[in-house]
């Protein structure tokens, strides 16, 4: 894409100009003081530094990752305007610095911003507007903060519980992650990034880094052409296409090659065949991996020229600015073409252009009074309220009366840090009260709901903050036990405390040991439990479900989640958040709901009583809710469906119980045969509906050929003729594509 200005910029610009701009430095980098966070200093730039990256090494962008975090947006204004005024003041050309921050579940580095819950959670409201809504007001208070790009969002798909950043995705659904993928971009971006309330969206983590072998971050993945194109590709696609202006990508390597050093990803699949002409931004340190971790470039200079020629624009975090020296010579050498260096520094200065950052490199925080306002904050209790998912209400348990005596337990009970998981003020999410003031943990809101006269505390287990994330300690067990004794229900929050990437690292996808013994004791006084779980995956739980009445899974909720779970406990809320993946009920079976059909055979009568069954503990998509919906009717246009045709489908659903709910209508297909083994379901469409008791709804929805194309075995998408069947609850109906 070529733009006057910039073009007109690109050809002033001498060769150490235009590597500078590639070149991306951490805000620790450039502050006074090591870590601002954990002091109470305001954040304070070391103007001598920040001159040498912005004068003498040209450097085009900044970012932070949570380690340092403005007590108010009149802090990072001073930071940005800091920045800004050496970049557009000191330099030759005056080139702005695009700053960039992974505000993933709302501009968390600035006190006061609204926080909504975390992707995953996010994914169970099926709910795109809400997502949208979240994603625009995330971009208000971002831009209200003067920083102008988000690396956000995660479009790896969330297929293997094990891997650490499973919350940061939208779950397992491709289709799903489409649909929610693109509200975000949306709502991040608008129709014009340039305006004052938008941010560039960054998704990421081109490609396939959610799904590696070991489950751990950043191990290798082994994904074959025909699942990437399949799956892996699609969400990323659909970001293009409504727009996304930059994307990160995966530090990770698939096929043994670090995506990072692949042109076949980066320049043939990404910028070629998907069109996308924005930038494209490394992960953390990721040129330098090529040579320390990854092994394919044999020097740090060589690292540099694997990844620049393979198609990146933008170097995150060169250790040092030697990279701009290294870049230098290797075009100096003819070893990476200047053409190269040139489409890199168009698609940087394009994005700061179309941002507005050349006019405006720094918001005024006075126009945005909104920000944390109580309008947003709505907006985030609504979609906190809307993730809420019902696992289980034996005998309609649920809700609970509002004059029970309540024992509340678990370690997630009284932890906004709990709720709120990474990204959140820092990296591995905070435990520090100062910036919770004001918030609700689970424990305070059904304090604030039944008054605290009926509800008694004791946590039984207790996360240690100071060691890895994931670890806790039974240090109270018998005293919730005895606590339990003067109570008429528990309510048991369990899960896992926040963590972020590699330090989420797990040995063992089972909810731990001393949380396990503690929901065994406590169900040993015969007194009724509610789960509650706060957890960034699902956790293991077969040992103890079977001895809790209700659970109520959460996910990272965020700082109003503590509201929303006491809204649903005591039904001021009916849920009807999905589970966007497929609660796994032993180490061993982990399998999503679009399996081939092998994966679930019937046992052999009279053989041996293997286990092949994949026996899960929750599917995809289930949710209760206090009411009840009835399914009827479904009917589709034509049992034929032709190629540039498309077919209606629609289904009556009627609220036939006695309180008003809302309900996600899912329309899978089922494929009967196909040249390569089909999935046995997908899912194709889904609507959020809301209904009074005994209203009734007609639900519509339009399928074509190309909702039903899969790959085939040459790596082809195709829709292949044949018989499929659409499926709404427990309804079916059959239809043939013809061509
Ligand atoms: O955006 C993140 C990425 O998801 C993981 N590594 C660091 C980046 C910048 O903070």
């Amino acid at each position: 894409e070529r733009i006057p200005e910039v073009e007109a910029l690109l050809k002033q610009m001498t060769l150490e100009e235009k590597v500078g701009q590639m070149a991306q430095l951490t805000l620790d980098a450039l502050t006074v003081g090591a870590n601002h966070f954990h002091t109470e200093e305001p954040m304070r730039l070391d103007m001598d530094l920040v001159r040498r990256a912005l004068v003498d090494y040209n450097l085009g962008s900044v970012l932070n990752t949570a380690s340092t975090r403005a007590r108010s947006l009149e802090e990072w204004h001073t930071i940005v305007s800091q920045i800004q005024d050496v970049a557009m003041n000191e330099t030759r050309l005056g080139i702005p610095v695009i700053y960039g921050i992974d505000a993933i579940h709302g501009v968390t580095y600035t006190a006061g911003a609204t926080f909504f819950p975390q992707q995953i959670g996010q994914a169970a409201t099926f709910n795109p507007e809400l997502v949208r809504r979240a994603a625009e007001i995330t971009a208000y208070e971002t831009r209200a903060s003067s920083l102008p790009w988000n690396f956000s969002p995660v479009l790896d798909i969330g297929r293997d519980p094990r891997f650490p950043r499973m919350w940061e995705t939208f779950g397992e659904d491709v289709y799903l992650t489409n649909v929610l993928g693109v509200a975000m971009v949306e709502g991040y971006e608008g129709d014009d990034i340039g305006s004052p309330y938008r941010v560039a969206s960054c998704p990421k983590h081109f490609l396939g880094y959610s799904t590696p072998l070991s489950g751990k971050d950043r191990t290798p993945a082994l994904i074959p052409e025909i699942e990437l194109r399949e799956r892996h590709i699609p969400p990323f696609k659909a970001a293009i296409d409504a727009g996304a202006h930059t994307i990160m990508l995966n530090s990770g390597l698939i096929n043994g090659v670090p995506v990072h050093a692949s042109y076949e990803l980066i320049t043939e699949l990404l910028k070629e065949e998907l069109g996308f002409t924005g930038l494209v931004v490394t992960d953390w340190a990721d040129i330098d991996n090529l040579h320390n971790r990854d092994r394919v470039a044999s020097s740090p200079k060589e690292a540099v020229k694997l990844a620049i020629n393979a198609g990146v624009d933008m170097s995150m975090i060169p250790y040092t600015l030697d990279f701009c020296d290294y870049l230098i010579e290797l075009v100096e050498e003819g070893e990476v073409p200047m053409s190269r260096i040139d489409d890199a520094v168009r698609r940087i200065l394009n994005t700061k252009f179309k941002l507005g950052l050349f006019e405006t490199p720094v918001t005024h925080y006075e126009d945005y009074p909104l920000f944390g306002s109580d309008e947003f904050i709505a907006e985030a209790i609504k979609t906190a309220q809307e993730s809420m998912t019902l696992l289980k209400n034996e005998e309609n348990i649920l809700p609970l009366s509002k004059n029970s005596r309540i024992l509340v337990a678990g370690p997630n009970a009284n932890s906004m840090r709990a709720l709120n998981g990474g990204w959140s003020y820092t990296w591995q999410g905070s435990n520090a009260d100062e910036f919770y003031e004001g918030y609700s943990t689970i424990l305070d809101a059904i304090r604030d709901k039944i008054g605290s006269a009926n509800v008694v505390f004791r946590e039984g287990v207790r996360y240690d903050n100071n060691a890895a994330y994931w670890v806790d300690e039974a240090f109270d067990i018998q005293g919730a036990v005895s606590a339990a004794r003067n109570v008429d229900y528990i309510i048991l929050a369990l899960g896992e405390n926040s963590y972020c990437e590699k330090p989420g690292d797990l040995h063992d996808l089972t909810l731990s040991r001393n949380q396990i013994d503690l929901a065994k004791a406590l169900a040993e006084t015969g007194k009724p439990i509610i789960l509650v779980l706060n957890q960034g995956r699902p956790r293991i739980i077969r040992e103890i479900e079977p001895l809790v009445s209700g659970i109520i899974n959460t996910y990272l909720p965020g700082n109003y989640g503590g509201i929303a779970v006491a809204d649903v406990i005591f039904g001021d809320y009916n849920p009807n958040g999905k589970l966007p993946f497929t609660y796994p009920m032993y180490v061993n079976t982990l399998v999503t709901y679009d399996h081939k059909p092998s994966e679930h055979q019937e046992r052999m009568a009279g053989m041996y009583d293997y286990e092949s069954d994949f026996a899960i503990q929750f599917p995809f998509g289930f949710g209760l809710s206090y009411t009840t919906f009835e399914y009827s009717n479904l009917s589709v246009s034509s049992d034929v469906l032709r190629p540039n045709g498309s077919i209606n489908i629609s289904v009556d659903v009627k609220n036939s119980g006695e309180r008003q709910g809302k309900e996600v209508v899912q329309l899978y297909t089922s494929t009967h045969f196909a040249s390569i083994t089909p999935d046995v379901r997908r899912l194709r469409r889904f609507e959020k509906i809301a209904l009074e008791p005994g209203e009734t709804k007609t639900v519509s929805f339009s399928i074509a050929p190309e909702d039903i194309s899969f790959i085939n075995a040459q790596n082809k998408r195709v829709t292949e003729p044949g018989a499929f069947d659409v499926l709404i609850d427990d309804l079916k109906a059959t239809v043939h594509y013809t061509e």
